[in-house]
């Protein structure tokens, strides 16, 4: 792929006359690259990515053969029964933060981009439910116990190991009432509701059990508030360690639950809480931790249907949120590399990536069918726009940026070929069946041979912000993938598959 000119402003245009800064915005988005991507290619590939991070018993249908079965003996220890789920990135562990939020956004992907997906709704489905057969299980108890992580970060992160060769502590742990986590609970409430929309008319008895268990977690995580991050501080921090408070997970929690329920009751709630729970704070954040752009960006298309004015102020957030994230804007919290990549603090700057992204594209869409734009700065930035932003973020992870390179693991000629995965980097079981030990790993690690398992459509966190990739497991920042880079860009891809 050729690298791209990042500003073909053209001069004929009068400086004076088209001074708009969101004119040039539009003018100096790239359009889309000469041969185009093969973003059909690119879904499938995204949706694949999240068989290679399943743990416990893999079905029959399980496509990518490489892996095996593992951690079959989860939740043991507390007397249940914890098997499946997803590990997070490139180690061995469940942590049910953001395997919750995962689920949710995946089932985002298919309740807005479902239709776009053509062959592979089947797959994003199954994808979803991999998590929900999950979270069922880890909910079963509520309001008893909720169960939220499943193994020991230090004890896992100490070794190098094949998820099939596993023999550190899985440690069980919950929160109960005495040992709130409003953030946790909140988020698989959010989950599971989010999820019955996507199983109500494919599933309806799923859907329902979905549903109902949502009902519950959210009821939990309401009535005893805290963080989990109190509760559990020593096991989740600082892996998974809500930052940001729990108050968010609730406003989403509630905005999911009335859009699965309809019940007037969330609708009440989210009117009544939405001062006392801040929905206007950090509204450019999106993220296992933050909601607070998807908060406002899911609310506001009930607003854009004309059928919430009590809920205007979720739409102006929503519309800061788009505002602050056009490139040009001067804004402290979210920048652009030279190559044209967004970027925001933290570790794996590519979760921001795609999930701002599809924030812009969901956004659009409920904008376009109420023929709206977004006031910004004495100017509009119109639905199409918004598309051209999430479009130049899409084609940037694909190849459209100056390294040439795709960042999603066997799309493309050239991708990353040491990602920071255990059962990527170590010899599959089937070449190498015996035992590896938690230390004898450490020779793959620390290998410079591309991993020998392609992970494929795993998404690494990518370049720094000056467009450069070291491509090399230690720099764990840019090399490993997670499930909540992959989750968002499912339904990225598949509206610019039908979309080109
Ligand atoms: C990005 O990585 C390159 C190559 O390692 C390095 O030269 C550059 O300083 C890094 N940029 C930043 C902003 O860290």
């Amino acid at each position: 792929m050729a690298r791209k000119s990042r500003h073909s402003f053209s001069l004929s245009l009068s400086p004076a006359r088209f001074s708009s800064l969101l004119l040039f915005l539009l003018l100096s988005i790239p359009r889309a690259s000469a041969g185009g991507h093969d973003y059909g290619d690119a879904l499938r590939k995204s949706i694949l990515f999240f068989e290679g991070q399943r743990s416990g018993r893999l079905p029959p249908d399980q496509r990518l053969r490489w892996r095996r079965d593992s951690a079959l003996h989860d939740g043991a220890s507390a007397g249940v029964d914890l098997t499946g789920g997803y590990y997070d990135a490139g180690d061995n562990i469940k942590f049910g933060f953001p395997m919750a939020f995962t689920t949710t956004l995946l089932s985002w992907s298919v309740i807005d981009f479902g239709r776009n997906m053509g062959g592979e709704l089947n797959n994003a489905v199954k994808a979803v439910k991999w998590g929900t057969d999950y979270l069922l299980k880890a909910t079963k108890d509520v309001p008893n116990a909720l169960y939220v992580q499943v193994g020991d970060a230090y004890s896992d992160h100490n070794c190098w190991e094949r998820p099939e060769d596993m023999d550190t502590l899985r440690t069980v742990y919950k929160i109960d009432r005495f040992h709130p986590g409003s953030d946790v609970a909140g988020e698989t409430a959010a989950a599971l509701a989010a999820a019955s929309i996507v199983f109500r008319y494919r599933d309806p008895p799923y859907s329902r059990l979905l549903l109902d268990r949502a009902i519950k977690v959210f009821d939990f995580a309401d009535r005893h508030r805290g963080a989990y991050s109190s509760s559990l501080r020593s096991a989740v921090c600082p892996f998974y360690c809500d930052v940001n408070g729990y108050q968010d997970e609730l406003l989403w929690g509630a905005a999911w639950l009335h859009k699965a329920s309809r019940r007037r009751e969330y609708r009440e709630y989210i009117v009544r809480n939405e001062v006392v729970l801040r929905a206007g704070d950090t509204i450019n954040e999106f993220g296992w931790d933050n909601k607070h752009a998807g908060i406002n960006v899911l609310i506001s298309k009930e607003v854009l249907m004309g059928k919430a004015n009590d809920l205007v102020a979720f739409k102006r957030n929503a519309d800061g949120f788009i505002c602050s994230v056009l490139p040009g804007i001067s804004n402290p919290q979210i920048q652009y590399s030279p190559g044209g990549l967004l970027f925001k603090a933290g570790s794996c700057n590519m979760q921001h990536v795609t999930s701002l992204s599809f924030l812009l594209l969901a956004y659009s869409n409920y904008l376009s069918h109420a023929n709206h734009a977004v006031p910004c700065g004495g100017s509009y930035a119109t639905p199409a726009l918004l598309k051209r932003l999430a479009k130049r973020q899409v084609d940037y992870i694909l190849g459209d940026n100056p390294l040439s390179m795709s960042y999603m693991v066997g799309y493309g000629a050239r991708y990353p070929q040491r990602i920071h995965h255990r059962a990527s980097s170590l010899p599959s079981v089937a070449a190498h069946p015996a035992h590896i030990s938690c230390k004898a790993g450490s020779r793959y690690y620390l290998s410079p041979n591309p991993n020998p398992n392609l992970l494929v459509g795993a998404v690494v966190g990518g370049p720094n912000s000056s467009d450069a990739f070291p491509d090399s497991r230690p720099f764990f920042q840019e090399s490993e993938p997670t499930t909540y880079v992959n989750a968002p860009l499912v339904g990225l891809l598949a509206y610019f598959w039908a979309h080109p």
